[in-house]
């Protein structure tokens, strides 16, 4: 298994392994080509894959808004879970962010995602009942 950084050239294989993962992606949005292309590009080394020969079978986002860092997107295709690929992901994601100067890290999970949730707090990220998450979109489709 070898973990790498992502370029532009393995997004096929991305939305390939998010498609696999059933993570629900936004193609005409923060997930289009354009779109991944700039951040890669404002944000090299926080696209992370994990592959197995020349298939992608793991990935991660890394993201931070200069005070907190977010670990995004981690999908393992389901062929390779329960080896211990996401909390490799993990730890490589807040590596890239420790490398900026990012020293809190989170994460978003849907209620009903018990692995993720698992995973989170496996890898120490403690569970805040009193927030919500609230956001005002542009659009549907971003
Ligand atoms: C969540 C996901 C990334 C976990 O990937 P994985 O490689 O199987 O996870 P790991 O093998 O590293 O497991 C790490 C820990 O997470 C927990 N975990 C993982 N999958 C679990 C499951 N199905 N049920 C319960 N706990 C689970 C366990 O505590 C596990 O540690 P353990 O094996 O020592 O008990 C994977 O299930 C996935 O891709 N899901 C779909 C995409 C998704 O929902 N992503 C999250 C978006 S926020």
């Amino acid at each position: 298994m070898k973990i790498r950084k992502l370029t532009i050239k393995d997004y096929p294989e991305l939305i390939r392994l998010w498609d696999r993962a059933r993570l629900p992606a936004k193609p005409k949005g923060r997930d289009s080509k354009a779109h991944i292309a700039k951040e890669m590009a404002c944000n090299p080394g926080f696209f992370i894959g994990a592959f197995e020969k020349d298939m992608m079978v793991g990935t991660i986002i890394a993201s931070h808004d200069g005070r907190k860092g977010w670990l995004n997107r981690i999908a393992v295709d389901p062929d390779y879970r329960r080896q211990g690929l996401a909390k490799i992901l993990t730890v490589a994601g807040e590596k890239a962010l420790r490398k900026r100067g990012i020293r809190i890290f989170g994460l978003l999970i849907h209620e009903y995602n018990a692995a993720s949730l698992k995973l989170a707090q496996k890898m120490g990220y403690k569970v805040h009942n009193d927030i919500l998450y609230l956001t005002k979109r542009n659009g549907d489709h971003i």
